[in-house]
Parts: structure tokens; sequence; C-alpha cells
């Protein structure tokens, strides 16, 4: 880990160009506190995990690795599909921790967000990607939760959080992912 400020990988769950998890990634961007540089680690481009390439890894596959072994923390940011995760981020998540025993993102401190325009703010996938992070060892943050629903209304037309008590929250939310990266740090 860095002195800091510490690096933070974002894997953003939704490929979609308007998409509201976007917005919401480069909106924590500019609330994280001084101690946070958030940089998104794209994951469109990933073909999908095969383990018979375990010894022969494609060339995403492998930047896509380095990318978060260079990073001090993991920050997920998605949309729920169908109660769950969405196949792009669960292929990332298992290009990322494969071959067996050279996961990258092995003891990494990690968050949730999940970003829904439905009232239960993606609760399902919050979920299951923390399931996930509990077999990848990743220390990840219990509270505050962050399950944000009505999303459809948080942004303006240019794409800026607008909602002041939506951007306290993640204030506090950042704030608290600092002080879990510091304390694990320590
Ligand atoms: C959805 N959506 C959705 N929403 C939700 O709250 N729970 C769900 O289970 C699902 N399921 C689902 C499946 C699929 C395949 C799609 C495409 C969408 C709606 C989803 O929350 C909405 O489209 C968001 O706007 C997607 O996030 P982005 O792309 O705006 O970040």
């Amino acid at each position: 880990m860095t002195d800091g400020p510490y690096s933070v990988a974002v894997l953003i769950g939704s490929l979609r160009r308007d998409s509201l998890n976007r917005k919401m990634a480069r909106a924590l961007e500019g609330l994280a506190p001084s101690s946070l540089r958030l940089v998104e680690v794209p994951i469109g481009g990933l073909p999908l995990y095969n383990q018979d390439l375990d010894h022969e890894p494609l060339p995403p596959w492998v930047e896509f690795r380095d990318r978060i072994r260079k990073a001090d923390a993991v920050l997920f940011v998605t949309p729920e599909y169908n109660r769950s995760i969405p196949g792009g981020l669960k292929n990332a998540i298992d290009v990322g921790s494969r071959p067996s025993g050279h996961s990258a993102f092995r003891g990494k401190p990690a968050a949730v967000i999940s970003v829904s325009p439905g009232a239960i703010g993606g609760f399902g996938a919050n979920q299951h990607i923390r399931q996930a992070l509990v077999f990848l060892d990743m220390p990840t943050l219990q509270q505050p939760e962050a399950y944000i629903g009505g999303a459809g209304s948080l942004f303006d037309a240019d794409g800026s959080l607008v909602k002041e008590d939506t951007k306290a929250f993640l204030r506090q939310f950042l704030d608290a992912f600092a002080g879990w990266i510091e304390r694990l740090r320590s």
C-alpha cells in the first residue's frame, strides 16, 4: 500500500453510456476525501473468463489484474440485474481472482455501493458481491451500507448529483471507507 492518497480501483457494473452507476462513480470522485484517489478500472473489454487459459492469459486479463494489483483498495459501484450481480461485473471478479492462488483482489479493502432507479437500491446485487468478497478474502466495509434507490431523480441533465442529502451520505460513506483502508494499513 502507498502512504496516501490511497488509490481506489472503481469497478462499475454497468456498461451503458448513460449509466446511473457511472454518474454515481463520477460524483464519488468529487466527494471523496483528499486521502482517496478514485480511478475507474474499465471492465467492458474483458473477454469471458476461461480456466483453460490460466497458463496463457489474454492480454486484457493481464492488464486488468495488474491494475487491480496496483490499487490500494477496490470500490464496486453497481446496478442490480435480475436481483443479482450484472454478468460483466461478475466476469471481472472472476478474471481478477484467478489463477488460483494468485488473485489480484486478495486482502484488498473493499466497499460496495449499489444504485437503482427502484426502491430497494440494488440490495440483491450488493449482498451477492459481498458474498463473493468473503471468498476473495477482501476485508469489506460493513457500515454504512449503501443501497441507493430512486436513482432516476438524483442527477441533473449534465449527470451531476443534485440531491444534497445523498451527497452528505456519500461523503460519510467515503470517509468511513478511507478510515477502513487506513485502519487495515496500520
Ligand atoms: C434491470 N434492472 C433492475 N433493477 C433492479 O432494481 N433490480 C433488478 O433486479 C433489475 N434487473 C434488471 C435486469 C436487467 C438485465 C436490466 C438491463 C435492468 C433495472 C436497472 O436497475 C436499471 O436499468 C438501471 O438504470 C441500470 O443501471 P445503470 O445502467 O443506469 O447504471
